[in-house]
């Protein structure tokens, strides 16, 4: 997704700019581009190649100044070509970059067509350079402040003019945006990641507000145009954790963080209590009725592996719904739900929207599972935990998945045990196996020379089918989005029992068909399904486990990881999935790191 840098110093930005792009490279993006303002002249420079090619062209044209703006775009209004890509210049003398979708870009355009402004490309960001620019009196953060009241949709912009150097004016509304403080000098960004090594003191902007940094600080009008202070925290974005290491992609490496995360992530867990997901939980979770789980893409199958854990476990009810589709619907809240977003980034537009949909239709019991400590999720719900995957680059989700589903078992035995149904010995038990969890992940990672030999076969697939049933359906569809956003090959997720409703019609000797087939109680009922799938001549490519007796056999491809792991198994299950995944789609030649279309953190809806 897009990422904004801009900073005000006494020294040559550049060097900080193109860096903080680097840093932001890993969420997604399709061009990239740099303004900055050199002896009262705009500079600009733009590549629909990578940040290195946007580095290198910088560096031979030797641009240098003390105040620039930079983005990567994902492109939404218009394709990723030149003239689409940020910074976009009004006359010469704003420069502008915007993350975010402008709605009401089509109205404002027209009318600024009328007052004479020639657009140069299809995008909506040019409609805002052009905006200010019809408001600009000599006070850019006045013309900036009157041009976001005229914006509808969700934004987060920087903005420069040659008439003020050493001044970079921003604003927000649905994106996020940072003030990073320094000596001296001052940034602003999309992420403080991208200001990892430069600043630590970071400043969040909050919705609606408007910002101006100069050389020696920054000021903020809030959305009532009210002065506003916003706490400058210490944020370790960490300057080594973008590293690669010893590996060839970073989702190889972050399937190979795994039992490190999950352990960080159990850290500090001594017993089952609300106080897991903060201090306020004591009070409210023991009087809720009801669970609505809020999430998109991998995330959201992480919640509805939870509705399988609460609802047998605490027996309490469970609703999992996409974000999307919950903001715009027409549903019945329930004052007494707990309401979970689950999320890695804690920015996703979607879920974000989504959580404050569900607090204005009045559910204030709000809980925030993610992995970014400082993103808004985090910050506006009443409850959290955070899990401690660490970054996580790859655009496919890995290692925040398995550790959002241990953050979502916790909370189902904390319900349960709120409603006297975890005896203090099933709880001693449940804890065991969750210590243990870190050992059984390294041993489901050492299956992977058998997922290679499956990859082989799946490299030269156009279409792959996944089955699971009860607690491995989830783990099913989870295994099914990875493959097909990795290696572009089709791939569709049922619950086995649905196959001879309809998706036994698609299976022929070139389907392969994935079954997870862990020794639970639906195993028998899969064995038919697995069944039906032979009779047609499918291929079945098998992940079972120690308390099976399932074979390889002619057709039949079995993984076998060593033990069951009970309620627990979907963590270890879905390993052998990802890499299956990932070795398809390194024998295929995809960017695995950066798929085609995808970005990793969707701050757009
Ligand atoms: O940051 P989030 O967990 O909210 O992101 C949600 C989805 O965009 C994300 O899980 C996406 O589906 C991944 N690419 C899946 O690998």
């Amino acid at each position: 997704m897009c990422g904004i840098v801009g900073a005000a110093a006494r020294r040559d930005i550049v060097p900080v700019l193109i860096e903080g792009l680097r840093r932001l490279e890993y969420r997604g993006y399709d061009s990239c581009g740099v303004a900055v303002l050199n002896g009262g002249t705009l500079g600009r420079v733009r590549s629909v190649a990578r940040v290195a090619d946007l580095a290198q062209q910088a560096s031979s044209q030797q641009i240098a100044a003390e105040t620039g703006i930079a983005h990567t775009r994902w492109a939404t209004h218009g394709a990723p070509l030149t003239q689409n890509a940020h910074p976009m210049v009004s006359r010469g003398e704003i420069a502008l970059v915007h993350n975010g979708i402008i709605e009401n870009y089509e109205e404002l355009r027209a009318g600024l067509i009328a007052q004479g402004y020639v657009f140069e490309s299809q995008t909506d960001t040019e409609v805002i350079a052009h905006l200010v620019h019809s408001f600009y009196a000599g006070d850019l953060f006045d013309a900036v402040r009157r041009a976001a009241k005229r914006l509808t949709g969700a934004y987060a912009i920087a903005v420069m003019t040659q008439r003020e150097p050493h001044c970079v004016v921003g604003a927000r509304a649905g994106s996020p945006l940072v003030v990073g403080v320094g000596d001296g000098e001052m940034f602003l960004a999309s992420d403080a990641l991208a200001l990892a090594g430069t600043t630590e003191r970071i400043a969040y902007l909050e919705e609606g507000d408007v910002a101006e940094i100069r050389l020696d600080g920054y000021r903020v009008l809030d959305a009532s145009d009210r002065a506003a202070a916003r706490e400058v925290r210490i944020v370790k974005a960490g300057t080594g954790t973008v590293e690669l290491g010893p590996y060839r992609h970073f989702m190889q490496k972050e399937i190979f963080e795994q039992p490190q995360a999950v352990a960080e992530t159990l850290e500090s867990l001594g017993e089952v209590t609300p106080a897991l997901f903060g201090e306020a939980a004591a009070e409210a979770l023991p009087r809720v009725k009801s669970v609505l789980v809020l999430a998109c893409g991998t995330s959201y199958y992480a919640g509805l592996t939870a509705k399988y854990w609460i609802e047998s476990l605490a027996r309490v009810p469970v609703q999992v719904e996409i974000a999307s589709e919950y903001r715009y619907r027409d549903s019945v809240p329930d004052p007494d739900a707990l309401v979970v977003v689950v999320s890695q980034s804690g920015e996703t537009a979607d879920t974000l929207a989504a959580l404050r949909h569900a607090r204005a239709l009045g559910q204030p019991n709000t809980l925030a599972i993610c992995n970014v400590a400082t993103s808004a999720m985090m910050r506006e719900t009443r409850f959290a935990f955070l899990t401690h995957a660490g970054v996580e680059v790859g655009v496919a989700s890995t290692k925040a998945f398995t550790t959002q589903l241990v953050a979502l078992f916790l909370l189902a035995m904390t319900l349960a045990k709120l409603r006297g149904r975890l005896s203090s010995g099933e709880e001693q038990d449940q804890i065991r196996r969750l210590r243990h969890l870190p050992t059984a992940l390294a041993a489901a990672l050492a299956l992977e020379p058998q997922v290679m030999a499956w990859s082989e076969r799946f490299a030269a697939k156009d279409h792959a089918l996944f089955l699971g049933r009860g607690l491995h359906y989830p783990i099913a569809l989870e295994g099914a989005l990875k493959l097909k956003e990795i290696s572009y090959i089709h791939a569709e997720a049922y619950p086995a029992g649905e196959l001879k409703h309809g998706p036994l019609a698609l299976v022929t000797a070139e389907m392969p068909v994935v079954t997870v087939a862990p020794n639970d109680a639906l195993l028998e009922k899969l064995k038919s399904n697995m069944q039906e799938v032979r009779a047609r001549g499918g291929e079945l490519y098998v992940l079972t486990d120690a308390g099976t007796n399932i074979r390889s056999s002619e057709g039949v491809h079995v993984i076998r990881l060593p033990e069951y792991y009970g309620s627990l198994s979907p963590i270890l299950q879905v390993v052998p999935l990802q890499l299956l995944a990932y070795h398809t789609a390194l024998a295929r030649g995809t960017d695995v790191d950066k798929p085609r279309n995808l970005a990793k953190s969707v701050t757009v809806e």
